[in-house]
């Protein structure tokens, strides 16, 4: 078994934002680059946890094509990085049922984000109240099914934002539970902390840049072409303050509009940098000097995107094939160890 073990997953929402990128993506191509050779990469799209809400069975599909398509075209190598659908690995599933066994509905209903959606439906807590909500089991328990999808892979290290440090202290959670009642067999997952830096949305500034943005105009896909993303930046919202400088508190969305190109500068320059190089400019000439800053920080991405989607030899296909092989054997040698301590 390997020493190292790295595990993310992405939901398979569709072509991801420039925000997905710097938040996530990037980190997982670095690694790949950082990591000994000797640590597993396990990069799954998650599609079991997207069905917790309701998906049309086309768009779902197409979706994850998207996604995967993404992570190649940002860089993920197949070979190097096992990258697979979750659905595909049976025993993510089925981890999840020997988890529940031993997780406590006390610990879930306590979490911040089950709350959240309890409270958004009008309901206060596991209660007989949510008995009569219709909110799926599958929801309440999805923390368990994250829990399964890093343990089931034995990852010893997570990337995850403070949004998800919650669900990752519950997996450790599962872990002490289970190892109590079975021996000392699962492995409890470290977090690795991706870079702090927040992408804001283009329309308001001072909110992230979503997919559950309402406004198109807020968030720059990675398959945006060069128009789309011109037009999209024409229209972020900046203010009416004379010139260029990094303030994120009085100019959230020039500050932001500098952050992103710092990210995608050819130069490598940091905000203070191009703030005192874009000074003087006009909001219009700025805004022209980020557009062309993202487009060609993207150029390949895009192409490769593109090719990628219209290559008609199920060349997706054969690489989430090749990954999900891989993927099960992993799986395998932890079921084996799982199933014998319980005595199946
Ligand atoms: P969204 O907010 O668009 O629904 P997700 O919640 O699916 O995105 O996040 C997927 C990954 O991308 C997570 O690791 C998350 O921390 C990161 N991420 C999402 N939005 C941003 C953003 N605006 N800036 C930086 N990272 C982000
Ligand atoms: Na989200």
């Amino acid at each position: 078994l390997a020493a190292r073990v790295v595990f993310s997953g992405i939901q398979p929402t569709g072509v991801p934002h420039i925000g997905n990128y710097i938040g996530a993506l990037k980190q997982w191509v670095d690694l790949q680059r950082d990591e000994a050779s000797s640590t597993k990469l396990m990069y799954c799209v998650v599609d079991l946890h997207a069905i917790t809400t309701k998906q049309d069975p086309v768009q779902l599909r197409l979706r994850k094509r998207e996604v995967l398509a993404s992570l190649l075209a940002v860089g993920i190598d197949p070979d190097r990085s096992t990258v697979f659908y979750q659905s595909s690995v049976p025993a993510h599933s089925e981890l999840m049922w020997i988890l529940a066994c031993t997780a406590s509905v006390g610990y879930l209903s306590r979490m911040t984000q089950w709350k959240t959606k309890l409270n958004i439906s009008g309901v206060s807590g596991l209660s007989d109240k949510s008995v009569g909500t219709n909110l799926k089991l599958g929801l309440f328990s999805y923390p368990v099914l994250q829990a399964a999808d890093i343990l089931v892979h034995r990852a010893t290290h997570v990337p995850v934002g403070d949004d998800q440090k919650q669900h990752l202290e519950f997996a450790r959670e599962c872990v002490t539970n289970f190892n109590s009642a079975y021996g000392d067999h699962l492995v409890h997952p470290e977090t690795i902390t991706p870079p702090a830096k927040r992408v804001m949305s283009l329309a308001q500034p001072t909110t992230k840049m979503s997919k559950s943005h309402k406004s198109d105009r807020s968030r720059i896909l990675l398959s945006d072409s060069p128009q789309e993303i011109r037009t999209k930046i024409s229209y972020a919202l900046t203010d009416s303050l004379p010139g260029i400088s990094y303030d994120p508190k009085e100019r959230p969305g020039i500050s932001n509009l500098l952050e992103i190109c710092s990210i995608f500068d050819a130069a490598g320059r940091d905000v203070n940098n191009l703030a005192n190089e874009c000074a003087d400019m006009q909001p219009r000439v700025f805004k022209e000097f980020v557009s062309d800053t993202i487009i060609s920080g993207l150029d390949g991405v895009r192409d490769r995107y593109l090719d990628l989607m219209k290559r008609s030899d199920n060349y997706l296909a054969k690489v989430e094939e090749h990954g999900a092989e891989r993927a099960r054997q992993s799986a395998q040698e932890t079921m084996d160890i799982v199933k014998s301590a319980i005595g199946f």
